[in-house]
């Protein structure tokens, strides 16, 4: 499975920021906007192209174009934050939101928001969700993804802990995973350590 943890100073200068509990929600929503944007770079760097031939003021030439539909999969609520960074640079991906919650006692997901139409109409899917924790909620979304019949997903996250990591390395492998951050372990609530505090209530000023 391929993991992906950022090493570029701009994503550690702002994941900083972000760490920081004095960081207000509207500072937090921006700083996860942009570290989304920074790992679009990474994250889209193998999509499939077709050739498009171009006029410029001078000549003709051989230019590219995008050939895959990119999905973008925000999971509720934390991964919406990541939608306006990622568009910055996809502008024309299609947004399918995924809800889900934590259980708070079990740390299990538990479904609360899925409108995918019957058949899928991207070819390339890239999950949005701040945190990897325990990593069920993103297996939980890949198994939805995968029976829509999706073949091609990818997961985006800011801090990845390695328990959730494993957990995907066991049952999705084939997802790469993309993060700003691989940090050191959950803690007994199945929060992330040092982590950044809960990413849904920072951005939306719910803690
Ligand atoms: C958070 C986070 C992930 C999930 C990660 O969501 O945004 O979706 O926890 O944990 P996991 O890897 O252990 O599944 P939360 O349940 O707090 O919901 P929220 O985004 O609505 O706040
Ligand atoms: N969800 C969060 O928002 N933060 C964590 O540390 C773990 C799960």
């Amino acid at each position: 499975m391929s993991v992906f943890a950022s090493t570029h100073p701009l994503v550690a200068h702002k994941l900083t920021i972000m760490r920081d509990h004095s960081t207000n929600p509207r500072q937090f929503r921006e700083l996860v906007k942009e570290i989304a944007t920074l790992l679009t770079y990474e994250t889209t760097a193998d999509l499939q192209l077709r050739p498009r031939p171009v006029q410029t003021p001078l000549a003709f030439t051989n230019g590219a174009e995008l050939r895959e539909n990119v999905g973008l999969i925000p999971i509720l609520r934390a991964g919406l934050g990541m939608v306006e960074g990622v568009w910055e640079l996809l502008p024309s991906a299609e947004v399918w939101h995924i809800g889900l919650y934590r259980d708070e006692k079990t740390l299990k997901p538990v479904e609360y928001y899925n409108k995918l139409p019957l058949e899928p109409t991207v070819s390339v899917c890239i999950i949005l969700d701040p945190m990897l924790a325990t990593g069920g909620s993103a297996v939980a979304t890949i198994d939805i993804l995968k029976k829509w019949g999706v073949k091609k997903i990818k997961f985006m996250g800011i801090i990845g802990a390695p328990e959730g990591i494993q957990l995907m390395q066991e049952k999705h492998p084939d997802v790469p995973i993309y993060l700003a951050a691989i940090d050191e372990r959950l803690n007994e609530n199945g929060y992330i350590l040092p982590g950044l505090g809960d990413a849904g209530d920072r951005q939306f000023g719910t803690g």
